[in-house]
């Protein structure tokens, strides 16, 4: 196979580094990856969403397989785009059709979808501009505190929890007439408030059956405690302890299932990955978001866990032929670090010089932003590197992500010390 992996994060080294392994795995290029992707294979300066040059790339190197491992081109259709020209039509393209990937492009989708499907999720109402007197009335009724979500694509941003009616009145006032967000704010759901604790959930689907992956839970606030700014995830652990054998049977009953079944039931061509954003209320799981791909960076500290081929499974799944049983894994666990830039996720700091010492077994440092320059490995993003480490003890894993955080260095960086301590595996 010889396989282009769309993308540049930590998570795409993470693939990057998983697929280049396989025996099925003949070449490998990354589109346009980063300073680490270049180890697992080639990196190519390509657009993510720059439909037509990814296709003429494909047809000039022969490529059989596309990974495109970030929602953007997803959203915008790369699966239809190959499926609608004849000569890219036999390429199989791994994630869902532009149709589907509403789920995460399009909040208001989402909530239509698992109402219909009877799928656990807060109750909702949704408004556009020409609705704002009568959102802003609504907001009048609600209980505190108030979740408002753009609906389209808004980098992570778009959900805004108010404490205040008057904070959500101005917060929509905001994403609808004055377009906060562009156009993804030109529709608002109003979400109640769950309060419980998250985890995230994925699978691997055909459309028919689906392979489990393991859970990970994300620390998304930029500071310790979870306080400060949301960011795209500033850590990971993988299994969540919570997630038990029974709070999975509920997940797979009530959300799994129906989600594969009302898909398939309405048409929408499903082939990738589905991340369930999910809320753990007492017992009880609510579906809090899908994304249509794998997250970021759950996915550094899942993928070193999963013994299964992952090029095998994707051949699967473009053939329809995937089995049910949960993906192969490793009896240890994960913890994976984000070190990132200072500033971030605000303005933040670039063109550090980047120093990697030696990594021990058991050790992965993933690239995220990060470039090579005339041979010096330099920073260019907010999320710098991902550090993971095995164990078959979480609290060990931990203290070995810990000291692994020391063997890269560059200025300012800065990553969370309280990753994993709110599910009892860190010292607090
Ligand atoms: P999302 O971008 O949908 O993942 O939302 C970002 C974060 O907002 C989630 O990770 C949750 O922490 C929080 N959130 C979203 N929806 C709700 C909700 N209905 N109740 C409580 N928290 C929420
Ligand atoms: N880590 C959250 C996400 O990938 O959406």
């Amino acid at each position: 196979m010889k396989i282009l992996l769309l993308g540049s994060g930590g998570r795409e080294h993470a693939f990057a580094q998983h697929l280049s392994k396989s025996p099925n795995c003949e070449r490998l290029y990354i589109a346009p990856g980063n300073g680490g992707t270049g180890v697992c294979g080639e990196n190519v300066a390509l657009g993510v969403e720059d439909f037509p040059a990814i296709a003429s790339f494909c047809l000039a190197q022969g490529i059989d397989m596309v990974v495109p491992a970030s929602e953007a081109p997803l959203v915008a259709g790369i699966y239809d785009y190959f499926l609608a020209d004849e000569r890219l039509s036999s390429i199989a393209v791994i994630g869902p059709s532009k149709a589907a990937a509403q789920l995460e492009g399009s909040k208001a989708f989402a909530k239509a979808f698992m109402e219909r499907n009877a799928i656990p999720t807060a109750g909702y109402r949704e408004f556009t501009v020409a609705e704002l007197a009568e959102g802003k009335r609504y907001l009048e009724g609600q209980q505190l505190p108030i979740v408002l979500k753009a609906d389209g694509l808004a980098a992570g941003k778009g959900v805004v929890i108010c404490a205040s009616v008057e904070e959500a009145k101005q917060e929509m006032e905001e994403m609808l007439a004055s377009a906060k967000f562009g156009a993804a704010g030109s529709k608002v759901v109003v979400e109640d408030f769950l309060k419980g604790i998250e985890c995230s959930v994925f699978v691997l689907t055909d459309g028919e059956n689906y392979r489990l992956l393991p859970t990970a839970k994300d620390y998304k606030r930029i500071g310790e405690g979870d306080t400060g700014l949301n960011t795209g995830g500033m850590g990971a652990v993988s299994p969540v302890p919570f997630a038990d054998e029974k709070f999975m049977e509920i997940v797979n009953r009530t959300i799994i299932k129906p989600t594969i079944e009302g898909l398939r039931k309405e048409g929408l061509v499903y082939k990738g990955f589905i991340y369930f954003g999910l809320m753990k209320v007492g017992d009880t799981p609510y579906v809090i978001e899908y994304n249509c791909r794998m997250g970021d960076p759950e996915t550094e500290a899942v993928l070193p866990r999963i013994t299964s081929d992952l090029v095998t499974e994707f051949e699967k799944v473009a053939a329809g032929s995937l089995e049910t049983k949960p993906l192969e894994v490793c009896a240890e666990g994960a913890v994976t670090i984000v070190l990132a830039s200072k500033g971030y996720p605000e303005h933040f700091e670039k063109e550090k010089l980047i120093s990697v010492g030696s990594i021990p077994a058991g050790g992965f440092v993933f690239h995220a932003g990060t470039k090579l320059s005339d041979g010096n490995l330099l920073s260019s993003g907010g999320r710098v590197m991902m550090v993971t480490s095995l164990d078959k003890d979480l609290r060990e894993a931990l203290r070995k992500s810990n000291a692994l955080a020391q063997v890269v260095d560059f200025e300012n960086k800065y990553y969370r010390r309280d990753i994993g301590v709110d599910l009892g595996i860190g010292e607090g």
